[in-house]
């Protein structure tokens, strides 16, 4: 993407925020690749592979709290919901840079962002997520989509890839993400269909979103 912002090597926390703010809010949407220092991204799937060691993954559902459905034809990953505060030091650290991306978007606009839910998610070989949006009718409160990936050396044939429908009205128009560690993908979440192409490996990614109180 044109907006990706190139973060100097030197940049600390709030440099970082302030460079991704504003390059989300040029299109609504912005592709960071290496954007978590190594070591975090490491830190963040060590967590994640003992959660899947310990079985703390449930199959992803479809539909807002209340009204969730298991459905596979739709998504076959599984997921682990993060606590509300953080819990370790990976995911304080997280968590840190979500606060300052947060404030910074509320500083220059009037979207009201209050807080944040995520999980991490695994999609073992063959699963996918169909084309979505994920902004439930009933619950609007989802109003920015973070994704990062966390997974190490993925090369094409792997698949998996993220497809961002730039225009809901001409599905031609797309871009694929690959889930490589470090990337994190922003966009705001009513505007911008998505999908998890097949996997053929392994594939973790820490999904969450940005919310407004209804
Ligand atoms: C989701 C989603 C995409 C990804 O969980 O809603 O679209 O790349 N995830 O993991
Ligand atoms: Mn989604």
């Amino acid at each position: 993407m044109q907006n990706t912002p190139r973060l100097p090597a030197a940049s600390g926390p709030l440099d970082i925020t302030e460079q991704l703010a504003d390059a989300f809010l040029a299109e609504g949407l912005c592709v960071c690749p290496d954007l978590l220092p190594p070591d975090l991204t490491a830190g963040l799937r060590a967590e994640a592979d003992q959660l899947w060691a310990d079985a703390r993954f449930r199959p992803g559902g479809v539909g807002a709290t209340g009204d969730r459905q298991l459905i596979v034809e739709i998504r076959s990953d599984r997921i682990h919901w993060w606590p509300e505060q953080p819990t370790s030091l990976v995911q304080r650290r997280y968590h840190d840079l979500l606060e300052g991306l947060r404030v910074a978007i509320n500083r220059r606009t009037f979207m009201g962002l209050f807080d944040w839910e995520g999980h991490y998610a695994v999609y073992p070989e063959g699963s996918f997520y169909r084309r979505h949006v994920d902004v439930f009718a009933k619950a609007p409160t989802r109003q920015i989509t973070v994704i990062a990936y966390l997974n190490e050396g993925w090369t094409e044939a792997d698949g998996g890839a993220l497809r961002l429908y730039l225009d809901p009205h001409d599905l031609t128009r797309f871009i694929d993400v690959p889930p490589q560690g470090g990337t994190v993908v922003i966009f705001e979440s009513a505007r911008y269909p998505h999908e998890v192409l097949m996997s053929h490996a392994p594939r973790l990614s820490l999904t969450g979103w940005f919310r407004v109180r209804t």
